[in-house]
Order: C-alpha cells, then sequence, then structure tokens
C-alpha cells in the first residue's frame, strides 16, 4: 500500500517517511510546495545512499491521492489540509498524528484544541473519511535514524474498528514498533496530551523516551 504523508517536509513526517520507506513501503511526502516535497526527497535519498527508498515528492493535493494518509502538518493546521484535499479523501484512513502544545520556558503545556484533540477535530471537519490517531509519541530523531531500530508502543485510536486495524498494520510494518488498540477517538486527547508529560521528561533525563507499557503479552 502506498503511503502519503501530507505535510511531510517536516521533522516528523520526512522521519516517518524515511521509516516506512526503509521497510520497502511506497510513500509520497506531500508539501504545499511540489519544489519542497522533492527537496525533501532528495535530502534524504542523499542521507541514506546505502538504502533504497521508494519516496516520491508531490503537492498535498497529488499526495492525497494515496490510499492511506498521514498528516504531519502542526496541530493548527492539520484539519485545514486535511479539508484542503477533502475530495481525496472519502472513506479513506487518515492517521492524525499532530501534538497540541506549547513550550512555556522549560515545560511542554498541552493546549486543548476544538472538539478535545486534533484527531476528533480533523474527524469533525472530514467527516467522510475515517481518522486514526497514533504515531504521537515517538521522536523524529530517533524515528528518521533508520539505521537503528525504533522501538516502542503505538497507542492507536480510532472509531472505526477496520481503521484501526490497517494503521496498526502500518505500525507493525516497522520492525520494533508495537501497535495497541487504545479505543476510540475520544482517547486521542489524552494520547495527544500526554506528549507534553514525555517531552517534558526528556528535556529533564535529557534523552528521547517513548512509550513501552509493561505487562501486556500479545503483540
Ligand atoms: N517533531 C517530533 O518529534 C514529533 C513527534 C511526534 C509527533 N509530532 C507531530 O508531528 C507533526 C509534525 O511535526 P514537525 O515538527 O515535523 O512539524 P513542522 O516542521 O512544524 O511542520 C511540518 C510541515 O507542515 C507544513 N505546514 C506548516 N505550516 C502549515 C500550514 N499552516 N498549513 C499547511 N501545512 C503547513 C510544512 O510543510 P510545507 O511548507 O512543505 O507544506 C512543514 O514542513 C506535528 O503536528 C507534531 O505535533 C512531532
Amino acid at each position: 500500500v502506498q503511503i502519503g504523508v501530507l505535510g511531510g517536509t517536516g521533522p516528523e513526517g520526512k522521519a516517518l517517511a524515511v521509516r516506512l520507506a526503509s521497510v520497502g513501503i511506497d510513500v509520497v511526502i506531500g508539501s504545499r510546495s511540489h519544489d519542497r516535497a522533492i527537496a525533501a526527497v532528495e535530502e534524504l535519498k542523499a542521507k541514506w545512499p546505502d538504502h533504497e527508498l521508494p519516496l516520491k515528492g508531490a503537492d498535498n493535493q497529488d499526495a492525497a491521492q494515496a490510499p492511506l494518509l498521514v498528516i504531519a502538518t502542526p496541530w493548527d493546521a492539520a484539519a485545514s489540509t486535511a479539508l484542503s484535499v477533502a475530495e481525496h479523501l472519502d472513506g479513506k484512513v487518515v492517521i492524525s498524528i499532530a501534538n497540541a502544545l506549547a513550550r512555556v520556558g522549560d515545560e511542554f503545556q498541552a493546549l486543548i484544541p476544538a472538539r478535545g484533540s486534533v484527531a476528533v477535530h480533523v474527524q469533525a471537519t472530514v467527516p467522510a473519511s475515517r481518522v486514526v490517531a497514533a504515531f504521537h509519541h515517538l521522536p523524529a530523531r530517533a524515528l528518521g535514524a533508520i539505521d537503528r531500530p525504533m522501538d516502542g508502543d503505538v497507542l492507536v485510536c480510532a472509531d472505526d474498528d477496520a481503521a484501526r486495524a490497517e494503521a496498526s498494520a502500518l505500525v507493525s510494518a516497522i520492525p520494533a514498533l508495537r501497535p495497541l488498540d487504545a479505543g476510540t477517538l475520544s482517547n486521542a486527547s489524552a494520547v495527544e496530551a500526554f506528549t507534553a508529560v514525555l517531552l517534558g521528561i526528556n528535556l529533564r533525563y535529557k534523552t528521547r523516551a517513548t512509550v513501552r507499557l509493561t505487562g501486556i503479552e500479545a503483540d
């Protein structure tokens, strides 16, 4: 399956794109600017010359033609970006990875977006799509370092079980990452807000920890 990453030219979008491409998944990096998307692809290919990376660049409109989409814009642009490609979204799984955060001094503070979470706001903005919340806790630097495994748990929230399964299969395609069924989209508010806690821990401990839950046998 091909993945379109809208707003994929930032650190997190590029990191997710290159990680997925490193396991052979076709990814189209989308941007408001076709040239920026091409530049992002060239940058990633130049950084990892020894890897066959099935990456392409396109504007967000073209990238949105992929059957499975990720929105990797800043949180306050996620819904408007989804709306800008709404004609391509009917029935499609759209993965929201955005965290609404403000940096206040040495701390990250969670903001409460309209409707409580970015994911629910996107779902309300493009109701014909099937929004899944996932990937919030994977730091771009570690995710993009494809010479090392990216391990951790990915909390996956969705109202549509088939959509959650599709997104979870994408998580499972990345070795050492484990998708966990984290319930409906109403839990996205907690998942997104928890990122403020995690980033604060990473600042204080000078590390890049992600989430790993203990006590779950199945994977
Ligand atoms: N950084 C991390 O470690 C991390 C970890 C987990 C989740 N996240 C989440 O991932 C998302 C992306 O993070 P990031 O640090 O990569 O973000 P970013 O660099 O600030 O933005 C990503 C891309 O979004 C596009 N964009 C910016 N403003 C926009 C607007 N007003 N409308 C439409 N597109 C716009 C830009 O692409 P073009 O100019 O090319 O269109 C930009 O390169 C965020 O929502 C963040 O909460 C980040």
